[in-house]
This record gives structure tokens, sequence and C-alpha cells, in this order.
């Protein structure tokens, strides 16, 4: 079964072609990081109108690199939400457009349901139950799956996701946008205990997280000690990164344990976090639950996974029709 997978609802166009929802034959990514870098930021308009420029482009060579034609597809899948409204019609009206013309089923997928499901194309993927973060620049949220298209949320963030407290802080200190990738090298020559930023909502009752308090220690130490540079930097970023990571594992191990998970899977931009992975192993090691890291190509957004999602949606028996529409704030 070969499913084509598109994602337009931030700042990639992506495409690829998964073959039985496990096997990625071709995943095109085309980022706009380099657009928006300059505005710190996604500005929304300036995202829909590269996605237009550059979604025929991506998906040609989707096809072109899996040896795929289009009428060799059995289902065309694309993001519907949640994310960017402009962004996400770009990818809806490409795919109701190719679903039209070829007659293929057309299947909408939740952007988050792509991020769970990514790990499918690693060798080595757990079958339901787990439970799954999704830790991106949008989402903190712990579901538990207990079956694909089952997705019961145990915990979520407050405020800020944390790939966005990454963003903040990288704008802070001055770094580029997106912020996750620099601050975690500059973290990985840094001293973690340099600075105790706090951890907030510590109760072991509670299964959410608060990242806007660390964000705004984080500003507090920069507006009395200024901006560092060199060795100062670096543990500043090490320190954050360790609020961060110690915050999201520890809440993570709390769900596992009152779930009685015994897979845990990471996934979303934060995921490629060196410091996350790490301290996830630990934990998840010492609790006895297995943990599935999807490479960090997988974990940052591609249209691969929305082709797996779409997959495992269309055997389920789902189906769109050309009143798709896109859901800025769909939730799983
Ligand atoms: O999943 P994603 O590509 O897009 C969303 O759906 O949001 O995630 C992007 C987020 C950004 O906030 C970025 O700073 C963060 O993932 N990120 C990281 C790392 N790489 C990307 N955060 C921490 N450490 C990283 N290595
Ligand atoms: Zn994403």
């Amino acid at each position: 079964m070969l499913c084509l997978g598109i994602e337009t609802s931030c700042d990639e166009t992506a495409a690829a072609v998964v073959r039985d929802g496990r096997v990625a034959l071709s995943d095109v990514v085309s980022t706009q990081i380099d657009i928006h870098r300059r505005w710190g930021g996604v500005i929304p308009e300036l995202a829909s109108r590269n996605h237009v420029i550059q979604v025929m482009p991506v998906i040609d060579e989707a096809l072109t690199r899996a040896q795929v034609t289009l009428d060799q597809l059995d289902v065309i899948a694309v993001t519907s939400g949640p994310g960017l409204q402009g962004a996400l019609l770009v990818g809806l009206q490409v795919a109701k457009s190719l679903a039209l013309a070829t007659g293929k089923p057309l299947v909408g997928v939740n952007h988050l349901e792509g991020h769970l499901l990514a790990i499918r194309l690693a060798a080595d993927a757990p079958e339901p139950p787990f439970l799954g973060l999704v830790v991106s620049g949008g989402h903190t949220t712990l579901y538990e799956v207990p079956a694909f298209g089952t997705y019961k949320k145990l915990g979520t963030t407050r405020d800020d996701a944390a790939g966005e407290a990454y963003d903040k802080v990288a704008r802070l200190l001055g770094l580029p946008y997106p912020g996750g990738q620099p601050i975690d090298e500059l973290a990985q020559k840094g001293d973690p205990k340099a600075i105790a930023f706090p951890r907030a909502l510590k109760s072991h009752e509670v299964l959410d997280w608060s990242f806007s308090g660390l964000k705004t220690s984080v500003l507090h130490h920069v507006q009395t000690h200024g901006v560092p540079t060199g060795q100062g930097l670096a543990d500043l970023c090490a320190s954050f990164q360790e609020a961060v990571a110690d915050a999201l594992t520890k809440k993570v191990m709390l769900g596992a344990k009152k779930a009685g998970a015994k897979q845990l899977v990471l996934c979303g931009g934060v995921a490629a976090n060196s410091r996350l992975r790490g301290l996830a192993q630990e934990r998840a090691d010492a609790a006895g639950v297995r943990l599935y890291l999807p490479p960090k190509r997988l974990c940052t957004d591609n249209g691969a996974m929305i082709a797996v999602a779409g997959a495992e949606a269309f055997k389920r028996g789902v189906r769109a029709d050309l009143s798709l529409n896109a859901d800025p704030s769909w939730r799983l």
C-alpha cells in the first residue's frame, strides 16, 4: 500500500511516499527557516506564500525519488490541523486537487498523530499500547496510546510549549531561530549545575508542565548579569536545558508509572535534544520502561510521518471528501 503524505502546517513544506505505513521510499523537506529567521519566528503570511511556491516541486521530488507515479498511489494523506490556517490550506488544496484528478482516496491527518507515529518508520517500533510525548515548538503533551487512532491526553503544558521556551530563550541570548539546536550545541560544552533554574509544578499529583516561569528566570538572569559570552553562555544554556529535560522526563516517568506503561515514545522537534534523549534513556532504564527514540530527522516536521498516520487511518477505514478543511486548533 503506497501513501503520499503532504505536510504544510508550519514552516516546512514536506512530502513523502511511504509503503505499508512502515517504509519511507522518499522523504523530501523544504524548510523555510532561512526566510523566517530574520524575523525571529514564523510569519504566517510568508509561510503560506512559500508553501505555494514549494509544494508542487516538493511533491514531484517525493514521487520521483520513490520512483512512484500518481497512478500507483493507494491513498493521499494531508495534514489538516493543528497549525497555521493559511499554511494548512495550501497542502489541503493540493491534496484535494490530486485526489479529484486521480480518483484516489483522501485522508486528513492530525499533525500530532503524525509525530506520534513517526517512530513506525524506524526498524524497531512499538506496537500499542505505549505512551507518547509530543514535544515540539507548538505542543508539549503526553498521550496514552492504547490503539492506533485512540489517544488519551494524560498531561500537557499550561503555558509555553518546550520548543517555544527554547526559541524564546534563544532570542533573549541573541541566538538564531529556531533556538533548539543552537542551545543544545552550546549546552553540551556547559555546566548544567552552573545556574539553579526553577522546576515548576513539582507535585506528584500533577502531570502538567509550565515553562513560562523558567523563561522569565532566564530573562531575570540576563537582566541582572547581562547576556553572557563564551563559557558563561554555554553554562547558561546547559542549566536551562537541564531544567527542561529534568521537568519533561520526571513527569513522563510519573505518567508511565500512573498508567502502568511499559513502552514510551518521544517525538516532535524537541525530541531531537541531546540531553532530553540521554536523561529519558537513564530514567526509562531505571523504571524498566522501554524507550523508543525516532532518529532526529524524524523528530522535526516531515511528510513521512503524515503518510504513516494517513496509512494507519486509511486501514481503519477513515476517508475524507472534498469538503475537508483546515482545523488550526484540532485536538487529538
Ligand atoms: O516538530 P517541529 O519541527 O515543529 C512543530 O511542530 O513545532 O519542532 C520545532 C521545535 C522548535 O521549537 C525547535 O527549537 C525545537 O523543535 N528543536 C529543538 C531541537 N531541535 C529542534 N529543541 C531542543 N533541542 C534540539 N536539538
Ligand atoms: Zn510538528
